[in-house]
């Protein structure tokens, strides 16, 4: 089974805490998922492999670390995934970046594909699947089941806010794939929003409700 990451580092959580607040504006809450997704990148991509380097500095030759592994790849699920691109952006900033296009259906809540575009080489990429929100699971779980389709293999998903249901659906669906998460809720509504959640994050994002 993947495992399941829950980031809970102060400043993750200080700001997680004001873009739950109903009366955050978008445009802080763009800023505030810009610099969470920063933050945790920074955990997502601790055990990267490095190798050994020799630089000269200003006073003689050093042996330092690089990166030594796969190139990277970014797949935000549109629309809300994309509120995490830039903050990673800025850490690595030679990813390619690939977009899967899923809506949910309101009343069935299956995700509905309508677009989806990877980098050709995604084989020889480490995978960043990014969404903000993990609620059943469906949306992350078709996007993971289409980069594999496509040959991606080695992935992780990133999101700000599970709900325990959404959790089990990827662990079932893709127990290869590990989670990371900011916080891990309680429950999911009679609508499928997460609870207490942070309501709809692309409506938020992008000043649409
Ligand atoms: C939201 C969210 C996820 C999905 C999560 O997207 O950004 O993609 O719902 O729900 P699930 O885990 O139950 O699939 P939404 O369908 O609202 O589309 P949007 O990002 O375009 O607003
Ligand atoms: N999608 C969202 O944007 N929020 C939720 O709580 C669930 C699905």
């Amino acid at each position: 089974m993947g495992s399941l990451h829950v980031l809970n580092h102060p400043l993750i959580q200080h700001k997680l805490s004001y873009m739950r607040a109903d009366s955050t504006s978008s445009k802080d809450f763009r800023e505030l998922l810009e610099e969470i997704s920063m933050l945790m990148v920074y955990e997502v991509t601790r055990d990267l492999p490095t190798k050994t380097v020799q630089v000269e500095t200003p006073i003689g030759p050093a042996d330092t670390q690089v990166l030594a592994g796969k190139k990277l790849g970014l797949v935000p699920i549109l629309r809300a995934g994309l509120g995490m691109v830039d903050g990673i952006m800025k850490l690595i900033p030679n990813a390619r970046i690939g977009h899967i296009g899923l809506y949910r259906d309101p009343v069935t809540l299956n995700p509905v594909e309508y677009y989806c575009k990877l980098p050709p080489d995604i084989e020889e990429r480490d995978l960043i699947v990014l969404d903000p929100m993990l609620a059943t699971g469906g949306s992350s779980s078709a996007a993971i089941g289409f980069i594999k389709k496509r040959g991606g293999t080695n992935i992780k998903l990133v999101c700000l806010i599970a709900a325990p249901e959404g959790v089990a659906r990827i662990q079932e669906d893709h127990p290869d794939v590990e989670i990371f998460v900011a916080a891990l809720d309680e429950r999911l509504n009679e609508h499928g929003y997460i609870v207490p959640g942070l309501g709809d994050a692309g409506d938020r994002l992008f000043g649409t409700r």
